[in-house]
């Protein structure tokens, strides 16, 4: 953090301790000092034990989706930490409650939902579509719940844990799905995945919409990865068709806490119809005594919430706003040119080959200079141990099956019913300019 920075957050933290001590005078009780040297101790301790982390800030980490927050992020929820506000209720948390309903809003503008819609932050993305499917669920309560074969798997799993039936739909080579294969007539809602986990893939929500329109379907939209690439829509960067059209689904999922520079702990859940708020009525006999205003508790599954988190990602909107051309806009651009100049530039390797042109930041690939898919699978593994092992960069693994493999690289002898290959999400800026250095070392142990 630059120098002025600190100044401003010591400003900041002075004008928080006025108000802390406008109480008047108190003193923390002894039983919680710690000693000087036990304090030393521990922490000296705690830095060692972190430092066995991978370097999820650094370039050099191209693995999964991890990040640090941004610092002013995080300077943010360390203030509002130390008050600790939980926004269950406006008992908890009056200003932090209203900074959460503010910055929901902004992400429901954001999405095309305009003034009307119910949504609240979450715990994470599981829970924000745990959410959704349970509203679904409550929607059509004895219909089936459908999704692609490339959605993430919460989605099966909450199906079980909701007692719903979970149907997934198969994934034509054209990337559509196959409507074909089930039954619109058992299907009460169908989940659109705009950024895959796996490759970031954006489903293809324009052939979806008319399809569960005339069959009375609802539409569940799982943007948690993908959701903030919404601001490139209209840059010709990105294919804007299915980004544009997010406002015509039921509920959408995104979370903060993947590609909107928050800490874990930041997912969200948004709802077209404000009329689904029914389905959480109950009645606490201890919590809203404060205010006749809607308190979060009473739209969320979730009661205690880190009223921190709502801070943060206020204060990160107003620094970084949704726009194309400033705040997030120019972040998500350089992350898709991270993936692009990667995959440019795996195209004149001799030794890896791209799996398929990246659609947003994630790219797959694999090393190119053996002949079945066991040795694809197995080299890829062993690339992927020594640059941790060298802790000369970091990747992820991801396992294709087979036929979708060979379907796009029919030249490799097919010997496994799965291939594993390396992948990257490129989530950080810096790895725009840094991708051709990833390269070098990684066609080391190629
Ligand atoms: C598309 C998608 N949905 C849901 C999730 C689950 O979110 P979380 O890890 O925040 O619980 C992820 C996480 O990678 C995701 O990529």
């Amino acid at each position: 953090m630059d120098e002025a920075s600190k100044k401003t957050l010591d400003h900041a933290l002075n004008k928080l301790s006025e108000w802390k001590s406008s109480f008047g005078a108190w003193e923390q009780d002894p039983t919680l000092t710690v000693s000087e040297e036990k304090t030393a101790e521990v922490f000296g301790r705690l830095a060692q034990r972190l430092a066995c982390n991978f370097p999820f800030h650094h370039p050099v980490y191209a693995g999964q989706m991890l990040k640090p927050p941004h610092p002013l992020t995080w300077a943010a929820y360390a203030m509002a930490m130390s008050i600790n506000p939980n926004n269950h209720a406006l008992d908890g948390g009056p200003p932090s409650s209203e900074m959460e309903k503010e910055a929901v809003a902004e992400l429901a503008q954001f999405f095309g939902y305009g003034n009307e819609f119910l949504g609240h932050l979450t715990a994470s993305g599981t829970i924000a579509n745990l959410e959704a499917l349970w509203v679904a669920r409550e929607s059509h309560p004895n219909k089936k719940i459908a999704f692609s074969e490339n959605s993430h798997y919460t989605h099966h799993r909450m199906c079980g844990v909701l007692r719903v039936e979970g149907v997934k739909i198969p994934v034509l080579e054209n990337s559509a799905f196959d409507l074909d294969a089930i039954n619109p007539k058992e299907i009460g809602t169908v989940v659109v995945t705009l950024g895959t986990t796996g490759l970031g893939e954006v489903e293809p929500l324009n052939e979806i919409l008319p399809w569960a329109k005339k069959h009375g379907i609802r539409i569940h939209i799982d943007a948690a990865y993908g959701g903030f690439f919404r601001v490139l829509k209209d840059s010709g960067l990105i294919d804007g068709t299915n980004w544009h059209l997010m406002e015509q689904a039921d509920s959408i999922v995104v979370d903060p806490h993947k590609h909107g520079l928050q800490p874990y702990g930041c997912g969200c859940v948004l709802f077209k119809d404000p009329a689904v708020g029914k389905f959480y009525k109950h009645d606490s006999p201890y919590t809203y005594f404060t205010s006749e205003d809607l308190h979060l508790g009473e739209i969320s599954l979730e009661c205690s919430r880190a009223g921190a988190a709502a801070v943060a990602l206020w204060a990160t909107l107003q620094m970084f706003p949704l726009k194309e051309k400033e705040g997030f806009g120019p972040v998500l651009k350089k992350c898709l040119q991270a993936a692009r100049n990667m995959y440019d530039l795996i195209g004149s390797s001799q030794k890896l080959k791209a799996f398929k042109k990246p659609v947003l930041d994630i790219l797959g690939y694999f090393p190119s200079e053996v002949k079945t898919t066991s040795e694809i699978s197995a080299k890829s593994k062993e690339v992927f141990d020594a640059g941790m092992r060298e802790q000369s960069f970091y990747l992820s693994l991801y396992k294709i099956p087979a036929d979708t493999f060979h379907r796009l690289h029919p030249e490799y002898k097919t010997d496994t019913e799965q291939v594993t290959i390396l992948r990257s999400v490129f989530m950080k800026p810096e790895q725009e300019g840094f991708v051709s250095k990833l390269l070098e070392r990684i066609e080391r142990y190629c």
